[in-house]
């Protein structure tokens, strides 16, 4: 029996703002997760709802599970709650630990002596319980994270390896890329449910116009990576049946009509280089475009955007004129919706139009504001068919 055999405590991060999303997606995965807090999720589950967890998550950042919970005032405490892991239910002898600490609260805080101490506990535990005077640590990688917050140590397993934004599309980042992650929450905050048509005039490298269509065809995003958990020597092995899972659950002849447009021939090149990889590019059309010119043949779209900052592309005036002309041009789209991220803190007044709704997200470090404009809905059609994702995922 390995510690991986049970039932445990995992831990799901995500960006600080899109905590409720991330809940709403675990219970449509069907667990019961716990209270949302400072950027993460807890739910029960065992190595299969790990696995589920990694593979079907659009908004997480990483998946933990929790080794171990206890007081600890002192090092001597944690010294103690870490050589009281079950170290050979858990890590092979050659097994390379790595320790991360955190401490945001408490009578412990020198990152440096609490990881210190933690590495000293698991080396002693090592001797122990496998007679070895010194860890080889030439083994598969271990990532534990140690986690003070007001004197209770959270000790913890990384089971994702890279960053879960990491769904292996995007080969070369364009100007200022937005996270794959990031992308989803906010598609996942809109009203689209690949249904309508969809629009980002201001593309980039694709990220968004992607996310949608790996969200409007159910294509879970992490299908085609590897995970840290499948080489764990004492985990069941369930990745594959969770893929396989994932495989039958995409939607194979839903026909979206999703757009991206760029002003920047490179970053058009670039994104449609990325759909290609995600498998998606026969359900989006990208072009050159300038977002001042958009337009549609449709009514009741929906546009979800991150067009330039500030801070990184564009300065004063020059912002302010083109976020007046891009407003300008959706007023003139029949009962489209937008969401647009930014952090200009002057958007609303130059685009032209007071936000329904305003929310705090952050892009990596940076504080934005998410604003809502919200068109009509489309007239419901008599016997609307489910097909294209009338469901809220
Ligand atoms: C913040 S970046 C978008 C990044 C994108 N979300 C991604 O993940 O790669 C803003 C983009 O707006 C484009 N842009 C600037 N002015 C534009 C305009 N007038 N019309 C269309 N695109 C424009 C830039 O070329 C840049 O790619």
């Amino acid at each position: 029996m390995s510690f991986f055999d049970g039932g445990m405590k995992i831990r799901v991060s995500a960006a600080s703002g899109t905590e409720a999303v991330l809940k709403r997606e675990l219970v449509s995965l069907g667990y019961a997760p716990g209270g949302a807090e400072r950027g993460r999720v807890d739910f029960a589950g065992d190595m299969r709802d790990v696995a589920r967890a990694n593979v079907f998550l659009r908004t997480a950042g990483r998946v933990r599970v929790v080794l171990a919970e206890f007081p600890a005032r002192t090092f001597d405490e944690l010294y103690e709650g870490i050589r009281a892991l079950p170290v050979r239910e858990i890590f092979p002898v050659d097994a390379a630990v790595s320790v991360n600490a955190k401490s945001f609260s408490g009578a412990l805080f020198s990152l440096r002596d609490i990881q210190r101490i933690t590495k000293k506990a698991i080396a002693d535990e090592f001797a122990a319980e496998y007679g070895v005077k010194r860890m080889s640590e030439s083994g598969e990688r271990y990532d534990i994270e140690v986690s003070m917050s007001d004197d209770v140590a959270s000790v913890t397993l990384d089971t994702s390896g890279a960053g879960l934004h990491k769904r292996g599309y995007r080969v070369k980042l364009g100007e200022a890329p937005i996270r794959e992650t990031l992308a989803a929450a906010m598609l996942l905050l809109s009203v689209w449910k690949g249904d309508r048509p969809f629009l980002d005039p201001f593309c980039g490298s694709g990220t968004i116009a992607v996310e949608a269509a790996l969200l409007g065809t159910r294509t879970a995003p992490g299908m085609g990576r590897k995970f840290a958990f499948e080489d764990f020597s004492f985990a069941p092995r369930v990745a594959d049946g969770v893929r396989a899972e994932a495989e039958e659950l995409v939607l194979r002849d839903v026909r979206l009509r999703i757009r991206g447009g760029d002003i920047s021939p490179d970053a058009v090149k670039l994104a449609r280089e990325h759909a290609a990889r995600a498998g998606m590019a026969e359900h989006i059309h990208f072009q050159v475009q300038d977002a001042r010119e958009m337009s549609s043949r449709f009514a009741h779209g929906v546009i979800v955007t991150n067009p330039p900052y500030g801070e990184r592309l564009m300065k004063g005036r020059e912002l302010a004129a083109l976020y007046a002309d891009f407003g300008r041009a959706f007023r003139a789209m029949e009962e489209w919706s937008a969401y647009v991220i930014t952090s200009c803190p002057s958007f609303e007044r130059d685009f032209g139009r007071r936000a329904d709704k305003v929310r705090v997200l952050y892009n990596s470090e940076l504080e934005c504001r998410f604003y809502r404009f919200l068109g009509a809905p489309p007239a419901r059609r008599e016997g609307a068919s489910r097909e294209g994702g009338e469901e809220r995922i």
